[in-house]
Parts: C-alpha cells; structure tokens; sequence
C-alpha cells in the first residue's frame, strides 16, 4: 500500500461534492491501492453540515479513507495536498449579472490560489469545478506562482460525456463505442461540442462519427446546442443544477489526469492555452489532451473547418472577456 495522499474538496458540504466523496473513497478515481486523506473546505456557516457528511464517510467503512478534516480554513485544508478539487463557488443568485457572479468568485479563487502557492505540494493537481470554471481556474493559478500553470485545469468533462452519450444513443449504440468528442473553449453556451473527429465502433469496425450520422446538419445545429443548453435543461427539470453527472465528471477527469489516457483516445480539458490552434495564449480553454505521467499534451494537427473556426472564435472572445472582467475587480 502506498503513503496516503492529501486530497481537497472545497464546496464539500453541497451537492457535487456528495456525490464526489464517495468516488474518492472507494479508489475509483486515485486506484484501489492508493489511501487518502480527505480535507473538506467549506464555509464556517456550512461546518454542522460537513459534521454529518464526516460521520456518513466514516459511516461507508472503507479501508482506503485514512484521516478525514472538515474546516473552513484555507491554511489547514491546503497543506501538502496533493490534489484539490475546488468545487465551492458562490452560486448565481436572482438578479445577479454575470458581472456580479464573476466578480465574488475571481475573490474566492485568488484566496484559494494564494492559499495553494504556500501549503499544497509544488506538483498539486487543481480541477476547478466552480462557476465559471475556466476563468477561476485562470485567476486561480495567477495568485499560485509558485506551482506551474499546467497544474490547474478547470472541467468540461460532463460537457464531453454529455456529448458522447448524445452520439451514441443517435447511433444506436453503447456509449463506450463511441471516442475522441471534443469540447472546445468554455464551460458556457459558448463551447463548441464537436464530432467532426470522433470514431464509433459499429458492428466491429472502427468509422468515423460524421460518416455513421451522415447528417451533418444535425451535427452542426441539433447537437451542438442540445449540449451547450443540456446544464439549463437540467436544472429547469430538477431545479437544481446537475451534480451526479457532474461528481462523475469530476471523478473522470481527475482518474485520467492520474492515470492517464488509453492509447489512441484523448479527453477534453479546460488548460492554460499554449497558442495551438491559434487561440489566444493566457486564457483557460478547453482542448483535446493526451495523458502520460500525469502531463497533459494538447493534441496537435486536426484539421479545423470554417464552421468549427467560427466556433472556436466565439467562444474564445468570451473567456478573453470574462478575463478582462476578472482583473477589473481584482486590479481597478
Ligand atoms: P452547492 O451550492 O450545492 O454547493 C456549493 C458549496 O460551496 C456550498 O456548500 C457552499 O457553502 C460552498 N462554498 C461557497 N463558497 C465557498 C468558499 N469560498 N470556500 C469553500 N466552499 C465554499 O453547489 P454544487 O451543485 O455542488 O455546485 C458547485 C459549483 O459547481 C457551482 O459553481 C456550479 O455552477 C458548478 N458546476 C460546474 C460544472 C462544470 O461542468 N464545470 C457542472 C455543474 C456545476
């Protein structure tokens, strides 16, 4: 068995983090083998809450769950952790501008930087869950200078399962058979869910996504909006926004980040753009990557078409703006 690591999930007395805890305690995201110790951040009004979700991971009885701290103190959650999951963020509320969401969640996520650079270990692996993800992922790892930049990733993985369970029921199939969707550019109404170099496995045979649907139409209007509005669809039905499926998410990009990916398929990432594809470098965008050795590359030269460089145009100037936001209220 190997030494326990330190793993952080803030925002864990609410909903993604239920769902999420139990992932991580029973090895599905950092292996069988692998003990943790779980820091559990939330705020001090929610530190009752995170009692009773203590005494329920007691309560589960499994082996790999060492030490378990609930605490509304950066300082203690962060040291030597080893991965964070920063889910926390204040939700939007009534009334509120996207502005004004923006703004009180660039705050939290420059704390939690600061509070990263000093405690957590220098290879720490940060996914940012909360709203807006990308951008709080951005700020984020601005105010940890000390950890590099390919630390902190923000998730559209539950955009690109959404995507790959929404091709594999138009073709009918299993929704293993179908790889390589890519979510481009923001966790928004912006990104761009697309097909163009995904394969399916149909009757043994390895085929191309848009040569099986032969209906590109559908691909490039039907699809890609049912997955940029699938999260409002959700919460109009549940009233709530989506957090199984986005605990799932989270548990997915954080296994492949670990483990890395198989041989041949990648997965979609919200990183610190390096310039590939011609966008703009400096901002948090979502790309295809490769896993190995727990390092992401960003897959190279797919071929990009008009329609899908529009896509990606859009979606970039929103997150240039959304950074543009960000230092306007952390630099007036
Ligand atoms: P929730 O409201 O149930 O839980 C959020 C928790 O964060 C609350 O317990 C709250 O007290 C806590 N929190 C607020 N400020 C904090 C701070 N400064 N430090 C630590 N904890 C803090 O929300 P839920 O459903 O768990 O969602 C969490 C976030 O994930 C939201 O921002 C939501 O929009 C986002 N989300 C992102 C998705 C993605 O695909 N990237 C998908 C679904 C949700």
């Amino acid at each position: 068995m190997a030494e326990p690591i330190n793993v952080v999930v803030t925002g864990a007395a609410g909903q993604i983090a239920y769902s999420l805890l139990y992932q991580l305690a029973a090895g599905s995201v950092f292996g069988p083998n692998q003990p943790i110790n779980l820091r559990l951040l939330d705020i001090a009004p929610m530190v009752d809450v995170l009692k009773g979700v203590v005494m329920e991971l007691e309560d589960l009885a499994l082996p790999l769950v060492r030490e378990i701290l609930p605490t509304a103190d950066p300082a203690a959650a962060f040291k030597d952790a080893a991965a964070a999951f920063l889910v926390g963020a204040m939700p939007r509320k009534q009334g509120m501008e996207r502005k004004d969401l923006l703004a009180a969640n660039v705050k939290i996520f420059k704390d939690q930087g600061e509070a990263l650079d000093k405690y957590a270990c220098k290879d720490v692996k940060v996914l940012v869950v909360g709203n807006p993800a990308n951008t709080n992922a951005l700020i984020c790892s601005h105010y940890a200078p000390s950890i590099p930049k390919e630390n902190f990733t923000a998730m559209t993985r539950l955009d690109q399962n959404r995507a790959q369970a929404s091709l594999a029921a138009r073709l009918g199939v299993q929704v293993d058979k179908v790889q390589n969707v890519i979510i481009w550019g923001n966790h928004s109404s912006t990104q761009y869910p697309d097909a163009a170099h995904a394969s399916v496995e149909l009757n043994d045979k390895v085929s191309s996504v848009p040569a099986a649907i032969n209906d590109d139409a559908w691909l490039n209007g039907v699809f890609v909006e049912k997955i940029q509005k699938r999260g409002a669809e959700v919460i109009a039905a549940r009233k709530m926004s989506s957090a199984m499926s986005a605990a799932k998410a989270a548990g997915d990009h954080m296994r492949d980040w670990w483990m890395g990916t198989k041989p041949g398929s990648w997965i979609s990432m919200g990183v610190v753009s390096d310039g590939s594809y011609g966008i703009p470098k400096d901002i948090v965008f979502s790309f295809p990557v490769t896993i190995k050795n727990k390092k992401y590359e960003i897959v190279q030269g797919l071929s990009i078409n008009d329609f899908a460089r529009s896509k990606l145009t859009i979606t970039a100037k929103e997150l240039e703006e959304e950074r543009a936001e960000a230092h306007q209220v952390l630099m007036p």
